[in-house]
């Protein structure tokens, strides 16, 4: 990869890791980028670094612009070590005059890096740095993603450095939006959302209002992952809104787990009946799908209905993961069911529901079990099921 100039002398001076396929439990099947970026100016200017294992790449692209050792500030959006892992040897190499953090940065960076001697300038929502001819806004954004978060705006230029808000993983050559297919990004961008995001919905509510009484005129929003929104940022922001007011479309997910293919038989039978009843479905496998993609779906649909047969008085593990890392996330305005067959005790059914209720799902089947293997009378009841839970989708997205 080369620098990429996104306006006079400003530059992506990142990484691009085609290999990572896991990021904390969230399957990255398109790799990721960590974006950093240079402003050339009377004050030369690092935002964020990479991870550790790419400062060389980083490196090499502020090279070929400048010599690293004339950085004079670093700003430090966010400390996850994504994007500061390779913050102490380049302190190292920089030397830099200034390190700009919010106040929970300072905290982040002492605690991770133990630096008590490093330029530390703390700044909070509002305060402006002037760079020469271009000034940085900061923006503190905390817990999206983690405590210390902060936007840069650069006024005369309208850009955005947006840390994890807004990102993707996803590994290109490519730099702008406007250069790959739409559709791909913008469901990387759910998937981010999805297994990063969610549970802060609240406060990217609050962000989006704040942002948008702050009336920025906002060009360009480049997050520190993925690529740079320079064509369609109406389209991301206007995901966002969607996806932190929990608006969902007319559609089910059937999660199951199956042993020897009872409660398999008993979702098909549920989806059937979902389908005649005129909503969308998908049968998600947990053999076969990834947790971190099934949340992707679980952020537009409505209704999430569970199955899992009983094993040794609980759930079969796979599920048990898979309701541990939902109900972390926090997903908003679902409603659920559970079904499963059982061969001696039974409990899964009155697990599931006790863990679609610790999720804030609201249950809307009291939950339907059967013992070894269900027979036609036991899967049309299933197609009922299936048909009620479809209606009451309905009834649920009118209001
Ligand atoms: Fe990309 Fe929260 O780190």
């Amino acid at each position: 990869m080369n620098p990429t100039e996104l306006a006079k002398g400003i530059y992506w001076v990142g990484a691009v890791d085609w290999d990572v396929r896991d990021f904390h439990g969230y399957s990255t099947n398109r790799g990721t980028t960590y974006n950093a970026f240079l402003i050339v100016d009377e004050k030369v200017t690092l935002f964020d670094t990479v991870k550790r294992s790419h400062l060389g790449e980083l490196l090499r692209h502020v090279s070929a612009i400048i010599d690293p050792a004339k950085i004079d500030y670093l700003v430090v959006n966010h400390v996850e070590m994504d994007h500061s892992g390779s913050l102490p040897e380049l302190m190292d190499i920089i030397k830099p005059e200034k390190l700009f953090c919010s106040p929970m940065g300072q905290k982040a960076l002492l605690d991770h890096f133990h630096r008590e001697d490093w330029p530390y300038e703390v700044v909070k929502s509002g305060t402006e740095v002037s760079l020469g001819k271009r000034t940085i806004q900061f923006l503190e954004t905390r817990m999206l993603h983690w405590p210390d978060s902060m936007f840069s705006f650069i006024k005369e230029d309208g850009i955005l450095f947006s840390s994890d808000a807004f990102g993707q993983h996803y590994a290109t050559s490519e730099r702008f939006d406007d250069q790959v297919p739409l559709s791909e990004v913008m469901e990387e961008s759910a998937k981010y959302y999805a297994n990063i995001l969610y549970l802060f919905s609240p406060l990217v509510k609050k962000l989006l209002a704040s942002v948008a009484e702050m009336n920025l005129d906002i060009k360009m929003i480049a997050p520190d992952h993925g690529i740079i929104w320079r064509t369609n940022q109406d389209k991301i922001l206007a995901a966002y809104q969607r996806w932190c007011s929990g608006q969902a479309n007319e559609k089910a997910l059937v999660i199951y787990d199956t042993m020897w293919q009872s409660t398999a038989q008993m979702a098909q039978s549920i989806a059937g009946g979902l389908e005649e009843a005129g909503v969308s479905t998908e049968m998600l496998n947990l053999r076969y799908n990834h947790h971190s993609d099934i949340m992707t779906k679980v952020l537009e649909a409505k209704a999430l209905v569970v199955g899992c047969p009983t094993l040794n008085n609980g759930l079969l593990p796979r599920m048990a993961g898979f309701l541990t890392y939902m109900k972390g996330l926090k997903p908003v305005g679902k409603i659920g069911a559970a079904f499963g067959s059982f061969g001696w005790s039974g409990e899964s059914v009155k697990l599931l529901n006790q863990a679609l209720e610790e999720a804030k799902i609201e249950l809307v089947e009291e939950g339907f079990r059967h013992k070894y293997v269900p027979g036609p009378e036991v899967l049309d009841e299933c197609l009922e099921m299936g048909r009620r839970i479809g209606a009451t989708i309905k009834e649920k997205n009118a209001e």
